[in-house]
């Protein structure tokens, strides 16, 4: 018997179908069919824009997802964690780039990685990492593949381009006899700190024009660059003109977006694949609360785009269908494991009965679907199948 069942029958419209209705909450939907499609549409855009697509798997960390993100384009992807890495070397990914910089003390699981995939590529921005790896190739009589990664404006990580230093830099990269040099790449996460579509554009154009320019600085000097990479989901899903120049895009949330992509513009509501099914476990009318079982170890605490919606809270309550909204509620605390809702007028809370399951739209998918160990794939309401994604570095 469902939680619902036992606790008093959900109205019709979050009428729940039988599958959904038995899975023990809180846990992760996928909207299989939102996932084709968003994936579709990404290998359409880099391939109008006449570049390849790499795209980014740490969203997900999934195979299922990686096989639909790579259809139509030569199969590389990007990971963020070396068990990311392995994960899809075990399950036949034969080009793969780790785009991070490289930690010196894990060269060991980089050369066994680089031993079992057709390309392994890895990122470096410091000439202490450089050095490091000069020893260890001539040590192991090896070769490693590196890019270069660039600063086009987020200001997390790369070299700055406009400085001389920079250059200096991929001289000597190109001078150490293990290093095969790859080329250079960038990401624009500041893209997220756009408020409209047409600010995502201004740094869609900024992160070519920064790769771009600086690539061809490199030329000059004599050095080949076969590889300029750049990417990220809002400059993709808002790109700029044209990409001449470019030769890999490498966007990843796209695959499953989130409520700080339609934030920012970078998508509909319609396009998010990923969701929280939860239980309504407590009714506070005096306080105009539900509370239920999606805290922060189900949601994660990130308020999303909060530069565009200051007051967001933690995520969207929709039915368990997918089909309504509730725009006026409001997650505004979670602990741990509770998740405290505040509904516009207490008689909203029928709408809910205690043991009732609601589904929950992420703020940022990409933190709230590493927290589940396993995603249920639905096409409409039916489950239809179980994606199990690796975890942990
Ligand atoms: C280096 C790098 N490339 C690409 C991406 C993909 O960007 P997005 O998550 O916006 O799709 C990321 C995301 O963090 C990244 O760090």
């Amino acid at each position: 018997m469902s939680e619902a069942s036992q606790e008093g029958a959900p109205s019709k419209a979050h009428d729940v179908a039988p599958a959904l209705s038995e899975l023990k909450t809180p846990c992760a939907l996928v909207d299989a069919e939102i996932v084709e499609r968003n994936t579709s549409r990404m290998a359409e855009t880099a391939s109008r824009l006449g570049v390849a697509l790499r795209p980014h798997l740490k969203t997900h960390k999934c195979i299922e997802v990686g096989r639909l993100q790579v259809r139509g384009h030569f199969g590389g992807v990007t990971v963020s964690t070396l068990a990311e890495a392995r994960f899809f070397a075990d399950h036949g990914f034969r080009d793969i780039t780790w785009a991070f910089p490289l930690p010196p003390g894990q060269l060991d699981e980089v050369f066994g990685l680089a031993d079992r995939v057709d390309q392994f590529q890895v990122l470096l921005d410091h000439e202490v990492t450089r050095a490091r790896v000069e020893e260890e190739t001539a040590r192991r009589g090896r070769p490693l593949s590196v890019l270069l990664k660039v600063d086009c404006g987020y200001h997390r990580a790369g070299v700055d381009p406009r400085d001389p230093e920079s250059l200096a830099l991929a001289q000597r990269i190109v001078a150490t006899p293990g290093i095969d040099f790859r080329g250079v790449l960038t990401h624009a996460g500041h893209s997220y700190d756009a408020r409209t579509p047409d600010e995502i554009r201004i740094v869609s154009r900024q992160e070519r024009d920064e790769v771009v320019a600086f690539a061809r600085r490199l030329r000059q000097a004599g050095i080949e660059v076969p590889t300029v990479s750049l990417g990220s989901t809002p400059t993709l899903c808002v790109p700029a003109e044209h990409l001449e120049g470019v030769t890999e895009v490498r966007p990843g949330n796209y695959a499953f977006f989130d409520l700080f992509q339609v934030a920012v513009g970078a998508c509909r509501r319609e396009d998010v694949a990923f969701s929280v099914l939860a239980t309504v476990v407590g009714h506070y009318p005096e306080q105009r609360k539900l509370l239920i079982n999606a805290g922060a170890l189900a949601l994660s605490k990130d308020l999303g785009a909060s530069h565009v919606f200051p007051d967001g809270g933690f995520g969207r309550v929709v039915s368990v269908d997918g089909g309504t909204e509730y725009p006026d509620w409001k997650i505004t605390s979670l602990s741990q494991e509770h998740g405290q809702v505040i509904v516009p007028k207490a008689d909203a809370l029928s709408a809910f009965p205690v043991g009732s399951p609601l589904r929950i739209l992420p703020n940022h998918s990409c933190l709230t679907a590493a927290l589940f160990d396993v995603y249920h794939v639905v096409r409409g309401n039916e489950i239809i199948d179980a994606w199990r994604p690796i975890r942990c570095w």
